[in-house]
């Protein structure tokens, strides 16, 4: 730290397409034919062609992460966005709701308003429709203290769905809403919660930095694809906080979290007691003058409150601190995973499959048992491993742990069976398999 420590925090928000075109066909065929019923035009018909050609701009805007692109194609366009459970009816109504705002005799949008979508909905020459509809994916952010990167993760429930319409004949297009980059609101949030904390401990206030804020932006920028950030170069000159979160994860959250660690923090001692607290001490960090955060969307492809994440995260959390790459979701090794479990839950024992083929690890409980409960249990092993000598501590167990972390393992399926004497038997299979004798897991 230099004499000025300027406070830096980045969020990280990037964004994932899953598909699932198909299922909202009917959805999207039906909005739009009602729309048109109403005023009298015949009803379009489904077209997979169109419908490919959608999806393959979807898929653009995946790799991209830009959900501002337009498709510039041959076809008519309407693009919707939005948060959580938002439908393709609630897609198409959006475009639907436009009709207050045309003006059929003047054949134009009243006062300056948006009506184009409408009027695409119930063009009269069009015939045919194309639509997908994709997830993107979970808003992730991430909590790095002052000295190194210290992830906490937190689970809420959000997604960005885009849905995409590809009408015959027309054009039109629209963009729509931007998303990765941070709102006045959260700069404002990011800036209140600051300096009320700081106000509270008679430090002076931080003021916005925009050079610090594209800083954060870089660095949040590496997170996107993996929704893990790559290291920090040594020497960074500025102190930084950082946090993450799966779903509706806000600037509020985040600085709350940081703000959070308050009652951790003992001024006489100038230590943390109980837990961490060093987020909350570069908050308030007197010679902090200025203050800059960032936020970009990350994602793994699965909405937020999809239950494989509950075996992913922390699992690839635990793989993310020695540096190794996070491993994905396998569904062959997740129906491999899903019979073993059904098999032992008549029994709930704790055998190994003898899979050749998979890595293993299972946990089992008497009662209850969350996948993050087994996967703790897993990933706690490292407290009994030493990488120098490649050994467990005598006596204990690190093996479920080395599995979690080998690096060449790419791909897990897991599974949860309530057993029928109450018990819980949840098990996880990595292909490729870990835990070769005589090998380092990375
Ligand atoms: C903070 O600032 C004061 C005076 O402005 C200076 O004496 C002190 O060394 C600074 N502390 C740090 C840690 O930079
Ligand atoms: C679907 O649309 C394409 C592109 O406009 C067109 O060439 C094709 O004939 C249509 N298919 C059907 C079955 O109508
Ligand atoms: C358009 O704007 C004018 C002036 O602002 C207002 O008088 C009129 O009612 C508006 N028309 C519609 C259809 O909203
Ligand atoms: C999933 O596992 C199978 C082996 O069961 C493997 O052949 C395949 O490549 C894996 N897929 C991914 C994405 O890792």
């Amino acid at each position: 730290m230099g004499l000025l420590s300027p406070l830096f925090c980045a969020i990280l928000v990037t964004m994932s397409v899953t598909s699932n075109a198909n299922d909202a066909q009917k959805e999207f065929l039906d909005a739009h034919n009602a729309a048109r019923a109403v005023v009298g035009v015949a009803p379009l018909a489904w077209n997979w062609t169109l419908a490919m050609y959608a999806q393959e701009f979807a898929n653009r805007v995946k790799q991209t992460c830009d959900n501002t692109e337009e498709s510039s194609g041959p076809y008519g366009e309407n693009t919707a966005s939005g948060y959580g459970a938002f439908t393709t009816t609630d897609a198409v109504s959006q475009w639907v709701e436009e009709k207050v705002n045309y003006d059929h005799q003047l054949n134009s949008c009243v006062n300056g308003t948006e009506c184009k979508h409408y009027k695409q909905v119930v063009w009269r020459a069009s015939l045919h429709l194309g639509c997908a509809s994709v997830l993107c994916g979970a808003v992730f952010i991430l909590i790095a203290s002052l000295q190194k990167i210290l992830p906490t993760a937190q689970k809420m429930g959000l997604s960005l769905k885009l849905s995409i319409a590809l009408i015959f004949t027309i054009t039109f297009s629209f963009k729509p809403y931007p998303i990765s980059c941070l709102s006045q609101d959260d700069r404002t949030t990011f800036l209140t919660i600051h300096n009320e904390a700081r106000a509270q401990v008679r430090v002076g206030p931080l003021s916005w930095d925009n050079k610090l804020e594209s800083y954060a932006q870089d660095f949040a920028n590496t997170a996107k694809s993996g929704c893990i950030p790559r290291k920090r170069p040594e020497g960074s000159p500025y102190g930084e906080n950082t946090a993450e979160g799966y779903g509706a994860f806000t600037a509020w959250e985040a600085a709350g979290q940081w703000v959070g660690e308050k009652d951790n923090y003992d001024y006489a001692s100038n230590s943390c007691v109980k837990e961490e607290c060093k987020h909350y001490t570069q908050v308030v960090w007197r010679n902090s003058t200025r203050l800059g955060c960032a936020s970009v969307l990350c994602g793994a492809g699965i909405a937020p409150d999809d239950y494989r994440l509950e075996y992913l995260v922390p699992q690839n959390d635990a793989r993310s601190k020695e540096n190794l790459p996070p491993v994905v979701w396998n569904d062959t090794v997740a129906e491999f995973a899903r019979s073993y479990a059904k098999r032992r839950s008549v029994d709930c024992l704790l055998e190994h499959s003898r899979s050749q083929q998979y890595g293993e690890n299972l946990a089992m409980s008497t009662g209850e048992m969350s996948p993050a409960q087994a996967v703790k249990m897993w990933v706690d092993e490292k407290a009994d491993y030493d990488y120098g000598s490649n050994t467990c501590t005598l006596g204990k167990m690190c093996g479920h742990y080395t599995q979690v972390v080998w690096r060449n393992t790419e791909s897990i399926g897991c599974a949860k069976a309530q057993c029928t004497n109450g018990g819980t038997f949840i098990t996880c299979n990595y292909y490729p398999p870990g835990n070769y004798i005589g090998e380092r897991p990375y």
